[in-house]
């Protein structure tokens, strides 16, 4: 199967079982708007418990907020967003597509860097155990070739970008022979900026003093409660404050599921330091932010680290976190030092004085932050897509499994009686009863068992719980692992310390 079907597998089967749907579908849908489903929102919300519990409850230093959406429209105009949120657009005459300029050159030299690990494969085919990879890559003209290709078309794109060069832009993509992947045409029209923020009117009168923005960040949330915040709960620096989301973004180029969506959740967190520690504090929570992505243990060699080229307006470094998406290695979560860019201009545009007062050097001064900001929807397709698995089994039956990380599981434990009569229903309530209060369980009695545990093993629960005859006189049930599918006997009072070991966030919190 290509990386292409298992990526339209992985869609139909979130829909088919009740994860993803598609906004507004009975209208024929709403593009790059979704709906999560009543297993969908399990998986988020644990997801978004992993990442809260581990920045405010395992920091003392670090405190949440839950700021409103609508915000005064001068925070925009502070923090640089109605002057420069914009991104490079450009459309194909022929199939009338809009793209992003940067992403088609992205594209293209994904595509060369892929051309090199194919030449480099072949070598290894050719050369066997006396492959020199070192040697081949830098001797091998194929390789060589596109590797400067390479170099010189990220040069041109990265000058043009920081120089805000539009024309530039479009020579390169002209330059580089890039089509449109629809109608296969060069007949590009010049590229255009375009503000991604989303407006409407407060109040009953439209004009345009009435005009306020969706936020299309969580930050600034945090920003504007900075005082708030440090003076309520007598925070001293260094400090963080965290906080789950909302934002939104009229993205023009909406593509890949819920990878790039116009209504998403970002969890953000904004570090306060003193101006000159910033860089050390940034280094911190590069390393900090991907132990916990490895911590899931979806597999350490899916995240890399990419240092951005441009830099945004506010920051004086950055770095994504990538991840190994079915579609290749994109940005998962962005690790910014943003200077006092946010804090300086809110005090410039409020005329508040926004400062604090350090007592361990005397000195008053505008703090510096470094951002963590990880967008939920892409930590939940991280999550489910490396859990996703169509497997062939011993017995030639084949089963789709999610392997969700236990602790993540929308549902820790399915009970269910081998038959619907002889009491064995009645016995999978009671144990139903006792495990509800500790884990979401969820009870099946229709069907073979053979078809329950298919059913189970979709949705990623990691403990199938059977009743039988047996049960009522030995006080045992089986249990059957998602992932091994071994099965063992277990006595019922046992069941809630297995269950919680193997799905407890204590464990994994632990870790970090
Ligand atoms: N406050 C900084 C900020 O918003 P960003 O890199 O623009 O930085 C942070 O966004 C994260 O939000 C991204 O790494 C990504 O995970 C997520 N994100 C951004 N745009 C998104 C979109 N259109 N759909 C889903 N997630 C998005």
């Amino acid at each position: 199967m290509t990386q292409e079907e298992l990526f339209k597998s992985l869609v139909s089967h979130a829909k088919e079982y009740g994860f993803i749907f598609p906004s507004s579908e009975i209208y024929d849908g709403l593009s790059a708007v979704y709906d999560y489903g009543q297993l969908g929102v399990e998986l988020k919300n644990n997801i978004k418990r992993y990442w809260w519990e581990s920045m405010v409850r395992l920091n003392e230093n670090i405190v949440g907020i839950d700021s409103a959406i609508f915000m005064h429209p001068r925070i925009w105009e502070a923090s640089g967003h109605v002057g420069a949120f914009n991104d490079p657009l450009i459309d194909n005459k022929d199939s009338k597509k809009r793209y992003r300029a940067d992403v088609l050159l992205e594209d293209y030299l994904a595509k060369l860097e892929e051309k090199i690990e194919k030449e480099v494969a072949k070598g290894r085919k050719k050369f066997g155990d006396a492959f020199d990879e070192e040697q081949f890559r830098a001797t091998n003209p194929n390789v060589l070739r596109n590797r400067s290709k390479i170099n010189e078309v990220h040069s041109r794109m990265v000058a043009a970008l920081e120089a805000n060069d539009l024309q530039a832009l479009r020579d390169l993509i002209l330059d580089c022979e890039i089509v449109c992947p629809i109608s296969g045409t060069k007949n590009w029209t010049d590229v255009r900026q375009f503000n991604l923020m989303f407006s409407t009117q407060i109040g009953s009168v439209s004009d345009d003093a009435g005009i306020i923005y969706l936020r299309p960040e969580t930050a600034q949330g945090i920003f504007v409660n900075f005082l708030n915040v440090q003076k309520t709960g007598r925070m001293k620096i260094p400090f963080g404050i965290a906080q789950i989301g909302k934002a939104f973004r009229n993205e023009i180029v909406a593509r890949q599921f819920i990878f790039r969506m116009r209504e998403f959740e970002q969890m953000e967190m904004q570090f306060f330091v003193r101006p000159g520690e910033e860089i050390k504090w940034y280094e911190k929570w590069k390393e900090t932010r991907l132990k916990w992505h490895k911590a899931m243990g979806l597999g350490d060699d899916k995240y890399r680290f990419h240092d951005h080229d441009k830099l945004a307006h506010y920051a004086n470094a950055a770095a994504d976190i990538e991840f190994e998406f079915p579609f290749g290695f994109k940005e998962l979560e962005g690790i910014h030092s943003r200077t006092d860019f946010d804090l300086g201009n809110h005090q410039k545009f409020s005329g508040r004085k926004i400062q604090y007062f350090d007592p361990e050097t005397n000195e008053s001064y505008v703090p510096y932050v470094v951002e963590t900001s990880i967008g939920l929807d892409r930590c939940f397709l991280a999550v489910y897509s490396s859990a996703y698995c169509e497997e062939k089994l011993d017995n030639g039956e084949e089963r789709v499994v999610l392997r969700i990380p236990p602790f993540l599981a929308p549902v820790k434990a399915a009970v269910l009686p081998l038959v619907k009569k002889d009491g064995l229903p009645e016995k999978a309530r009671e144990i139903m009863n006792m495990l509800k209060f500790d884990f979401n369980c969820q009870y099946d009695e229709k069907d073979s068992i053979g078809k329950r545990y298919r059913r189970q093993d979709a949705i990623g629960t990691p403990y199938c719980i059977t009743v039988d005859h047996d049960t009522l006189k030995d006080g045992c049930v089986t249990v059957r692992d998602r992932d091994t599918m071994e099965q063992e006997r277990v006595k019922i009072d046992e069941l809630k310390n297995l269950i919680d070991n193997k799905t407890s966030f204590r464990n994994i919190l632990q870790k970090l």
